[in-house]
């Protein structure tokens, strides 16, 4: 095998001038905290989706997390949500009180489709709300399934952790409904180390989100220090959290979102490469793409060992570990998770395509300025592996 000293991290972050500059603004202000750098950040996020407002908070979690309390979510109400998907989705349903509807998704997209929606409409009249997952940063089929809530009086929040820049229908993701939640987390397609974005058209959700991002305290700490006048004063009006983003994450995030569109294209190099170069192995399926790969945000590249392959998913990580490849798994569906298997109940077979992905999925690496050396070896290993050579 070509190059076997090879060593390919499964996720990395790129950091350049442009950070730097951000950061080093931030440092000679002698203001760290939310301030001018997180302002700006808001709207140059908020220009480059096309959407009004954009509320800077810590995680994608937390925004998740507004966004539930922002729409009246509450004890005793249904949430519809993936359960191919991480556990924050499902977890701020719980915060609230209410309780998630787990749904199955579309085998080698795992995303919600109208199909699905329309029969878990049918099955769970009740149901009021629906997070959906634009899993692996490619866009769910938004003009139907709002379609379908609207017709149904179900409101939507979308959790847009992986899918940033991500277009439906030529426009991004973050236009269409009510609110969109988008995670800067260290892996994910821009960063901040840890931060998120909620985003939304509504005046009256942006004001709830940002007393509720700050103890529910009535005015910005930014606003209350820099005043001329004299304006120790704050009035708190709900019990909120503290999940404001500091301008020294907003930095970073400030120089990664100049190079967002590069990193996209980056990512969709790989991704190609991948379509190219895997196509021939059998016993793999490859992830499914609708609509073009330039609206794909390519935050990740799951593929699914299926019922031909030799050995197990677990067999074929630990393979790609000793050859120096890092992977990871996205996702463990929620419904086997301990937590929620018990509390709602949950069987393997009311999730037929999850458990079929969860047999045998692994995500590759895909970051941007992957080397040709590194991906043609990961090629190699993986035919190797399976025996092609
Ligand atoms: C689908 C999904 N939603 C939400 C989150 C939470 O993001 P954060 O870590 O920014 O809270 C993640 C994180 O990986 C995710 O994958």
């Amino acid at each position: 095998m070509k190059n076997s000293k090879l060593k390919i991290q499964y996720a990395k972050v790129f950091i350049g001038e442009r950070e730097r500059k951000h950061i080093n603004d931030v440092l000679d202000s002698g203001w760290l905290t939310t301030a001018k750098k997180t302002l700006q950040f808001e709207e140059k996020f908020a220009d480059y989706i096309g959407a009004k407002y954009a509320c800077a908070v810590n995680s994608c979690t937390a925004a998740l997390h507004l966004a539930v309390d922002a729409l009246g979510i509450r004890p005793g109400d249904k949430v519809f949500i993936p359960s191919m998907t991480f556990t924050s989705t499902a977890e701020v349903v719980r915060y609230v009180g209410a309780d998630p509807v787990f749904l199955d998704t579309e085998y080698r997209t795992n995303l919600i489709t109208p199909e699905i929606l329309e029969d878990a409409v049918k099955k769970y009249p009740d149901v009021r709300f629906l997070i959906i997952v634009h899993y692996g940063g490619q866009a769910a089929d938004l003009t139907n399934i709002i379609d379908i809530c609207n017709k149904n009086n179900i409101k939507i929040i979308e959790d847009a952790a992986h899918a940033f820049p991500t277009k439906h229908n030529g426009r991004y993701i973050g236009q269409f409904g009510l609110i969109t939640c988008f995670s800067f987390y260290a892996n994910k397609t821009i960063t901040t180390g840890e931060g998120g974005m909620l985003v939304t058209d509504d005046e009256s959700i942006y004001n709830r989100s940002k007393i509720m991002r700050l103890h529910g305290i009535n005015r910005d700490i930014w606003d209350r220090f820099t005043s001329d006048k004299p304006s120790w004063e704050y009035d708190v009006v709900d019990a909120g959290f503290k999940y404001n983003l500091t301008d020294l994450a907003a930095a970073i995030g400030l120089g990664q979102l100049e190079n967002a569109e590069l990193f996209r294209k980056e990512r969709q190099k790989i991704a190609e490469f991948y379509y190219k170069n895997l196509s021939d192995i059998d016993c793999i399926d490859l992830p499914i793409t609708y609509g073009s790969f330039e609206d794909h945000a390519w935050h990740l590249f799951p593929i699914i060992l299926n019922e031909n392959a030799p050995i197990s998913r677990n067999k074929f990580i630990e393979l790609m570990s000793d050859n120096g490849i890092g992977t990871s798994v996205h996702y463990k569906p929620l419904h086997q998770m301990t937590y929620y298997k018990e509390k709602y109940n949950l069987k393997p077979d009311q999730f037929p395509n999850a458990e079929k992905t969860w047999r045998g999925n692994v995500s590759l690496p895909i970051y941007p300025f992957m080397t040709e050396d590194e991906l043609e070896y990961i090629s190699d290993v993986i035919h190797e592996i399976f025996g092609y050579f």
